[in-house]
């Protein structure tokens, strides 16, 4: 039997919304999405997901009394780009998008980050919902509002902040995702709890590998949308606690800059999440036994939580550092990182000395 989807609200005045999250959430959100695009629907997907999906889309909003008008991009992360933007853009304008439609995005982060990037711009603002297909995206980057575009100079360089009207995460899409795929999205999971759930992290961990399994992962999905709304209903552009969220970030962007598109950004982020144990353990702001918690939980779901597990090495600890003293969220010449005094206590720490987080990248690395 498919349980109730669970309704997270976003609570952000005009801008808030709800995001529906489970097994058959599709089925339950039919009516507001109704409400939201009345009798037709422009779909922004990809040919991927398109092949697999788009028939049980488009047969359910059928049944609510939508047609769907679907504009099918290549998949991949190249799309996020001004030449995606612009083919989209184009797109919409030949679909005869109005300014007060609602469009669709159906599919991951690439999707959803282009899609909501071109309605914030497309007639200067439409609505958009998401329906994400990952659990990346189900869990993290439908929800927030943080839309983009990648440049030469480096990704999400043009982006803006534009929420969705709905977002609606039916679990029944994960069931053809990879299981790298799977693992690396709950690494987003995972981080949530340890920001700031230690109660959540229990649960996770008593789970174990378990967690991924469709029985269990609806409700991991609906704590962590929970913990990121309310982080996002508190600080939605990201001037001080919405930088939590980055917990594990620095350390990954760092090796995914390194690997060369080598490895998933969850893997990355799982030896990030290890890494700022380790590290916070080290300077004695947390106790060692969270940090030995935080390795055996990821390494129980099968991500990398030591430097030679990760795809895309061998890496250098000075050219990590250095990576990590350009992070855009640094100030004044020291790196911003954000660490934890404990499992479910993240805080941001801005004063760390590239030399001395060189060295421990290569006790790390050793
Ligand atoms: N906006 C934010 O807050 C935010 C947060 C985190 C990440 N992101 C962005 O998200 C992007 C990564 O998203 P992603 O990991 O979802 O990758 P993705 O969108 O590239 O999807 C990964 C691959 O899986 C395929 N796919 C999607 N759904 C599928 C399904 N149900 N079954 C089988 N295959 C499926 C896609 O076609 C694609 O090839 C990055 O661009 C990143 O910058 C944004």
């Amino acid at each position: 039997m498919t349980d109730q989807p669970d309704i997270v609200p976003v609570t952000l005045g005009a801008r808030s919304y709800d995001v529906v999250i489970g097994e058959g959430a599709l089925d339950s959100a039919l009516p507001a999405i109704r409400e939201l695009c009345g009798a037709r629907a422009v779909v922004i997907t990809d040919s991927t997901i398109a092949g697999l999906h788009l028939d049980t889309l488009t047969l359910a909003l059928d049944s609510a009394g939508i047609a769907i008008d679907p504009v099918i991009a290549p998949p991949g992360e190249d799309q996020k780009s001004f030449s995606g933007l612009e083919a989209l853009v184009d797109a919409l304008t030949h679909a005869g998008v109005e300014r007060g439609d609602t469009i669709i995005a159906f599919g991951g982060g690439v999707i959803g980050d282009l899609t909501g990037f071109a309605a914030s711009v497309y007639m200067r603002g439409i609505r958009f919902i998401q329906i994400p297909t990952t659990l990346l995206s189900q869990v993290d980057s439908s929800v927030g509002g943080k839309t983009a575009i990648n440049t030469k100079a480096g990704k999400n360089l043009a982006g803006s902040f534009h929420q969705p009207s709905l977002v609606v995460a039916d679990t029944r899409f994960l069931a053809t995702l990879a299981v790298g795929e799977l693992r690396a999205g709950y690494a987003e999971i995972v981080k949530a709890a340890l920001i700031g759930d230690a109660v959540m992290f229990g649960r996770l961990e008593a789970l174990g590998a378990r967690v991924l399994d469709p029985d269990h992962i609806a409700s991991a999905i609906a704590d962590a949308v929970r913990f990121k709304a309310a982080v996002v209903a508190e600080d939605e552009r990201e001037a001080g606690r919405r930088a939590l969220l980055n917990l594990g970030h620095t350390f990954a962007h760092a090796f995914e800059a390194e690997a060369c598109g080598g490895v998933r950004h969850g893997e990355a982020v799982a030896l990030g999440l290890a890494l700022a144990f380790d590290w916070s353990a080290q300077e004695g702001r947390c106790p060692g036994p969270d940090a030995d918690r935080v390795r055996a939980h990821l390494a129980a779901v099968g991500l990398p939580t030591r430097v030679r597990d990760l795809a895309g090495g061998p890496y250098d600890a000075a050219l990590l550092a250095e990576r990590m003293r350009h992070d855009k969220k640094n100030a004044g010449g020291s790196i911003t990182l954000i660490l934890a005094k404990g499992i479910g206590n993240a805080y941001i720490e801005p004063s760390i000395e590239a030399s001395r987080l060189a060295d421990f990248l290569e006790d790390q690395i050793a």
